[in-house]
């Protein structure tokens, strides 16, 4: 099939449609927006303006600056445990978010199959998609926390089964894959002889004293592994789109390939200021004040929706929160439609982010904690004027 007629087959996120809705209303507080609301630390601007006085305002290499690749394969062993050659098996990215087509591009093959957990990110199924396969989706469950078990990869891995997607800490649903849960995907995947991408994106937005892992530190599994990260939520750098993946140097040299005909290089100037942030111990301070400020705003939002009758697990990281709506008698975008209207709050449909996503809507927290209250005074109020809790 051609790239044009797939291109057919997937459409506009309901995210952006939610939001074409959202732009006329006044006084509307934005719970649904999947960014960081804190700017990016000072000294990570100055970097890039130092950057623009030292002339980085060319062409950069295809695969990304060597000192960009340099830092963060070091930032990957020491705070991953993941040993990848910064030559050959680092490359940087226009975003995290061009991970997903380009690396699924370097070996899937017509009709392969990809299993995704769900509720997922928007993007992991049209990349699958766009890439020529079939997405496969495997549903989580409140439950279990909404993390991934082999149980339920087993009910639908297929002869055509080529690769799986994992998304530890979780958007939408915040959840935090154990070590103990990796360990045991990645059996399944040798098992499988499956291609795994993970998407490790919010990996320092963790709370309660946990940490998230890497699958790929563990044994065997850097052979079979993509690991997407970046630097959007890490340091609140949304605008610079900037972000990286690690794999085995056949699926880097491809992705390179990818690059050379797609956007060539991310921008230069904004690399030399990542490189730079990365070895500055500022940023990570800057990183624990985000994580800590989010960690309380989780508390008080997971509070009030539980005080409010909607019942919600406490999310273990990320920065979004995934109450259960389903008790109310409303489809998750009937909910989140009278939220808009009558509480003036934007949320976004849990049926958004897959089939195992209906019943659920996603509140993001990053958000100011006086907003936070407000939207949610305003929530509990219409819910209660409408007997709906
Ligand atoms: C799980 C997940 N992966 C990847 C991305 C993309 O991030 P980037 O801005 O680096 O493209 C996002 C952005 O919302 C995300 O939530």
């Amino acid at each position: 099939m051609a790239l044009s007629d797939r291109l057919e087959l997937v459409n506009p996120s309901e995210i952006r449609k939610l939001f074409d809705l959202a732009a006329g209303i006044e006084g509307l507080i934005s719970l649904g927006i999947g960014e960081p609301d804190f700017d990016t630390p000072e000294h990570i601007k100055e970097y890039a303006k130092e950057a623009l006085d030292k002339g980085y305002t060319h062409y950069g290499p295809n695969a990304g600056l060597p000192m960009l690749r340099e830092a963060v394969a070091k930032k990957l062993k020491e705070q991953n445990g993941i040993e990848a050659d910064p030559k050959t098996e680092v490359m940087i990215l226009t975003g995290a978010n061009q991970a997903f087509l380009m690396s699924l591009a370097t070996f899937l093959k017509d009709g392969d199959e990809v299993l995704i957990p769900s509720p997922m990110f928007v993007s992991y199924a049209p990349a699958v998609v766009l890439a020529g396969g079939n997405p496969v989706e495997v549903p989580t469950y409140e439950e279990n926390e909404f993390r991934l078990s082999v149980d339920d990869l087993k009910r639908y891995v297929s002869e055509k089964t080529r690769a799986l997607i994992i998304n530890t800490p979780n958007n939408p649903t915040g959840s935090v894959l154990t070590k103990k849960d990796l360990e045991e995907i990645a059996d399944f995947a040798v098992e499988h002889d499956l291609i795994v991408i993970s998407d490790e994106v919010y990996e320092h937005f963790v709370y309660d004293g946990i940490k998230n892992h890497s699958i790929a530190a563990l044994d065997g599994m850097f052979e079979r592994t993509i690991t997407v990260n970046g630097f959007s939520k890490t340091f609140a750098m949304t605008g610079w789109r900037l972000g990286f993946v690690a794999a085995p140097a056949w699926i880097i040299e491809k992705m390179t390939r990818f690059q050379m005909y797609n956007s060539t290089c991310p921008v230069t100037f904004a690399q030399y200021a990542a490189a730079k942030a990365l070895e500055d111990p500022r940023s990570w301070e800057a990183v624990e004040g985000m994580r800590k400020e989010y960690d309380r705003r989780r508390n008080l939002v997971w509070k009030r929706l539980n005080e409010m009758g909607l019942p919600t697990l406490k999310p273990r990281g990320a920065f979004y929160i995934f109450p259960r709506i389903r008790d109310t008698g409303l489809s998750s975008k009937e909910f989140s439609e009278l939220m808009l209207t009558e509480a003036r709050v934007a949320v976004v449909p849990g049926s958004a982010f897959g089939n195992a996503g209906e019943g659920y809507i996603r509140i993001s927290y990053a958000t100011a904690y006086e907003k936070l209250e407000e939207a949610m005074n305003r929530m509990e109020k219409v819910l209660r004027e409408k007997n709906l809790v």
